[in-house]
């Protein structure tokens, strides 16, 4: 599953005074449209008389002959919007539209030149464009039997020679997490009868062997030997029996006590179980894995770019199915940490899965810090669209590492408040927990439902299930799983160097 197949998507970066023999991609500021220096002073007639005004996602393009290569070369121009304006999220946003263009002329071979005038360094220009350029030509293809690709399967990066030691790593770094992110959104776009379980173990096996991380899997007996009983019970309905798959990458073995935990949310498909789901939009629950491609993604590009910190991930890999063996509205379950839990929703299956899988996290694995990610609830949708990330913490440090992550991959995460006044609405008589808060303020209960089992941890809430999948191509984001999380995630991890 998911081999590259026979298309190729080759980054090569290229000197400045090399010559340039391709179609090429201009990404131009409002404020340089007048002094860019075009291939051709043909070329900046062309866009004048296109009115090309540089502003952010406008394009335009034009065809000229290149008098040293005797043959017409194609340039397409994004704008960038104002240089003091500029972020990498609007570089990602212009390219993306860049190509889109470039694809609607058929281009094959592109040429792209990421430096500015100013307000990025030429690394995070670099970083951006990579990124955007795999982003941009992903599909999730492997079920056409007529495969409709990008034309673009070729891009040169050009760059100044001096600033060489700073762009090689960016471009490396840009790719990496594009591929990282594009392995999160193959996961996610993978149908449940194909994905269960099993296989997402399977997969991040295979991730493991390729980027260079450990995997260790527990099944059958080993896995109920640890007592995660909530998981289990969630699970439980499902001939697709339960995965707890634990990726390890030790950056940092002079520092055993320092370690970042990642847990993702791993629901192959949630049907509500008992607690079923209406049937419109039920199909779009195979996303409910989400979180757990997120942090499969994230140590991807962790251990890729062999980043010296000790970050382990797991994921309690389960499906919530209907059948006589599933758990019910009215049970009373037990937990790794001993608390009790009412069963009110069957639905409420994701905080039963994460609830063990942290704790497991911190008692077995040691994690200092702990990040959980999950399509936890509808609630978060309906409070921030699909826009935005909610997030809830015990910790304000470790929320402004997040903004930061959040401003260098363009992800948008938005605090919700976690008074403690909310954790009354997970209280009932009958057991030390209920999993499910009430109508009102479903993600804050929801979040600080996991929070009864961070201990004493720093800890991180990312709900995800409004920025995972989208149903329309964005700027530089094709329609579908989005891998939402993996460069917010490594961007986080990168605070701690
Ligand atoms: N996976 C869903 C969350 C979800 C719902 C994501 C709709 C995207 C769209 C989660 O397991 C769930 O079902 N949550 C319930 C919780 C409720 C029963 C307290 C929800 O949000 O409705
Ligand atoms: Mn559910
Ligand atoms: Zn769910």
């Amino acid at each position: 599953m998911f081999e590259e197949g026979d298309r190729e998507l080759e980054i090569r970066a290229l000197e400045l005074n090399a010559h340039v023999v391709t179609d090429l991609l201009c990404l131009v500021a409002e404020d340089e449209v007048g002094d860019y220096p075009w291939p051709s002073p043909l070329v900046k007639q062309l866009m004048a008389a296109q009115e090309f005004s540089g502003k952010l996602g406008e394009t335009a393009s034009c065809v000229y002959l290149a008098e040293e290569l005797q043959r017409p070369v194609r340039v397409v121009a994004a704008g960038l919007g104002k240089t003091e304006e500029l972020t990498t999220e609007k570089v990602r946003r212009a390219f993306g539209a860049g190509l889109k263009e470039a694809d609607r002329l058929k281009i094959e071979v592109l040429t792209t030149m990421p430096w500015t005038n100013g307000g990025l360094t030429p690394g995070e220009a670099a970083r951006a464009v990579t990124e955007a350029y795999l982003l941009a030509t992903y599909r999730f293809n492997r079920y056409l039997s007529e495969k409709k690709e990008c034309s673009v399967r070729f891009l040169q990066v050009r760059y100044d020679p001096a600033q060489e030691v700073e762009v090689l790593p960016a471009l490396k770094l840009g790719q990496t997490l594009g591929e990282a992110t594009n392995l999160a959104r193959d996961l996610v776009n993978e149908p449940a009868n194909v994905l269960t379980p099993e296989r997402l173990a399977q997969e991040a096996q295979k991730a493991g062997e390729k980027y260079g991380f450990a995997v260790e899997v527990f099944a059958g007996e080993a896995l109920a030997q640890l007592g995660m009983e909530a998981f289990l019970a969630v699970g439980k309905a499902s001939v697709n029996s339960p995965r707890l798959i634990v990726m390890r990458h030790l950056g940092d073995p002079a520092n055993p006590d320092r370690v970042l935990g990642l847990v993702g949310k791993g629901m192959t498909f949630d049907s509500g179980g008992l607690s079923l789901k209406q049937a419109k939009g039920m199909e779009t629950m195979k996303f409910d894995m989400a979180g757990a491609a997120a942090v499969i993604g994230a140590m991807g590009a962790l251990a890729r770019e062999e980043v010296p910190l000790n970050v382990v991930a797991v994921v309690a890999a389960c499906e919530n199915l209907v059948s006589g063996t599933g758990y019910r509205p009215g049970d009373i379950i037990g937990t790794m940490a001993g608390k009790t839990v009412l069963v009110e929703s069957t639905d409420a299956e994701g905080r039963l899965t994460l609830a063990d899988a942290v704790h497991y996290i911190i008692s077995r694995e040691k994690a200092s810090v702990v990040v959980d990610v999950a399509t936890l609830t509808g609630a978060v949708i309906v409070a921030l669209g699909h826009l935005t990330t909610g997030v809830l913490t015990n910790d304000q440090d470790l929320y402004a590492r997040l903004q930061e992550a959040a401003h260098k991959s363009g992800e948008r995460v938005w605090q919700l408040p976690s008074f403690p006044e909310y954790r009354e609405q997970n209280k009932t008589p009958y057991a030390d927990l209920r999993n499910v808060g009430g109508r009102e303020a479903g993600t804050i209960t929801a979040g600080l439902f996991i929070a009864e089992f961070v201990q004493d941890k720093p800890w991180l809430h990312l709900d995800i299930a409004g920025t995972a999948f989208a149903e329309k191509d964005g700027d530089y984001l094709t329609q579908g799983a989005t891998g939402v999380g993996v460069r917010l995630l490594y961007h986080f991890a990168e605070t701690y160097l």
